[in-house]
């Protein structure tokens, strides 16, 4: 991202991610009005805000907008709550995302034939599968778009005699770190979360008695790093992890050896892959942070990074050793879901897990359905986006843009 001036600059009151609240509210007042408010923030690291009475159902002003991308330089996290399903439809959603970005069909709505790439159609895409598992209680919100993507535990009819079972927590990971121009932003919109309690100790799922359940990095010796990964949400939730503040809490002289780091980058295997830069600053903000100081996120599909200088072994060690210090209690957050939620997190500044999940669900007090569109490049203040269609050729599966009807949903 290349550096904009950020509304908060020239104000006395600079926005920071210890700001007051009353001074945060008395901003956000003034550009959404009267009865929005904030709560948070939502970590003990000062990250996350919520955002009460903003309303995306009604196209944002750029002001709205420049509060918005400012807010989330500054605290990585925002959950602007109570979107109405009545007037917030999915459309609304993808003409909010185009704000932060070009949104990104979703690799499991595409479909490659050669050179070509096409949607799939709908009926081909999970979408189905959740909305015939429970089809007289829930539907998903209807869409079209390629950008959508459904993150449910529904898929079709329960398998009788089949008991439910609980799938394990992911692996710590930014959104697609390991493309040349990585995803700036994802944003959950939260249609549906897991009601019943009925794990011991009160919780959706019960709390882990065996770590190595969880996530696929199973090998790893340090049982510490292992105890770590697996502090994960017991009620559905998604977990995060602040490499912002964690950047900011080591010695200066360590900060400096990160901010000359470069780790070696790759999509696939056989790919020659390209250096990135370890700590990334947020051209609004000033923040520094961690960009995914992960050795190995996606164990099963990508190949592990390695750092600049450094062989695999020393390559892993150096990240095992990072990954220990962002998953630090201090720096974790677990977001809570309610339905209504638009959450937003800057892939750049923060990490993020899948919790433990429910599958093969009887119950619809067991369903979970979530939408998330990512987007990549450069915020825009007002739309239609003005992207070169060699940038999205280049960065953006099948130099996909959002359709007119979409951006103009109200008109
Ligand atoms: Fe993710």
């Amino acid at each position: 991202m290349k550096a904009e001036p950020s509304s908060f600059k020239n104000s006395k009151e600079t926005m920071h991610k210890h700001i007051e609240k009353t001074k945060l509210d008395k901003k956000l007042q003034a550009v959404f009005g009267p009865h929005a408010y904030s709560e948070g923030p939502l970590a003990t690291s000062g990250t996350g805000r919520r955002y009460v009475g903003v309303k995306l159902s009604t196209p944002l002003n750029s002001d709205q907008v420049e509060f918005l991308v400012d807010s989330l330089s500054h605290f990585q996290i925002l959950c602007i709550s109570g979107q109405n399903f009545e007037s917030f439809s999915l459309a609304h959603f993808e003409r909010f995302a185009n704000h932060w970005g070009a949104p990104i069909p979703h690799p499991s709505n595409v479909r490659r034939r050669g050179e070509n790439v096409e949607w799939k159609p709908f009926k081909d895409r999970n979408v189905s599968a959740v909305n015939a598992t429970f089809p007289d209680q829930l539907q998903c919100l209807p869409h079209t778009s390629p950008t959508v993507f459904v993150a449910s535990n529904m898929s079709g009819p329960r398998k009788e005699g089949e008991p439910v079972s609980v799938s394990p927590g992911g692996d710590w990971h930014v959104d697609i770190e390991c493309e040349r121009l990585p995803i700036y932003v994802s944003m959950f919109l939260v249609h549906k979360v897991p009601e019943s309690r009925d794990a011991p100790g009160g919780t959706w799922i019960e709390a882990p008695n065996d770590i190595e359940k969880f996530g696929s990095l199973q090998e790893n010796p340090d049982e510490e790093l292992m105890r770590l990964r697996s502090q994960l949400p017991l009620d559905g939730g998604t977990a995060y992890a602040d490499t912002e503040a964690a950047f900011a809490a080591l010695p200066e002289s360590e900060q400096e050896v990160l901010e000359r780091t470069r780790v070696h980058r790759r999509l696939n295997w056989k790919d020659e892959g390209w250096l990135a830069p370890l700590v990334r600053t947020n051209p609004r903000s000033g923040l520094k942070s961690l960009h995914s100081p992960i050795w190995n996120s996606r164990p099963a599909i990508k190949p592990p990074v390695l750092v600049e200088g450094m062989n695999a072994g020393e390559s892993r060690a150096f990240l095992d050793r990072l990954e220990k210090h962002v998953l630090q209690p201090r720096f974790r957050y677990d977001h809570t879901h309610t339905p209504g939620d638009v959450t937003i997190w800057d892939n750049y500044m923060i990490l993020h897990n899948s919790p433990p999940i429910k599958t093969n669900i009887h119950s619809i007090d067991d369903a979970r359905l979530l939408y998330r569109i990512s987007c990549k490049g450069e915020p825009a203040l007002t739309l239609p986006r003005n992207d070169v269609q060699e940038w999205l050729d280049q960065h953006i599966n099948g130099g996909y843009v959002t359709p007119k009807e979409i951006i103009r949903v109200d008109k």
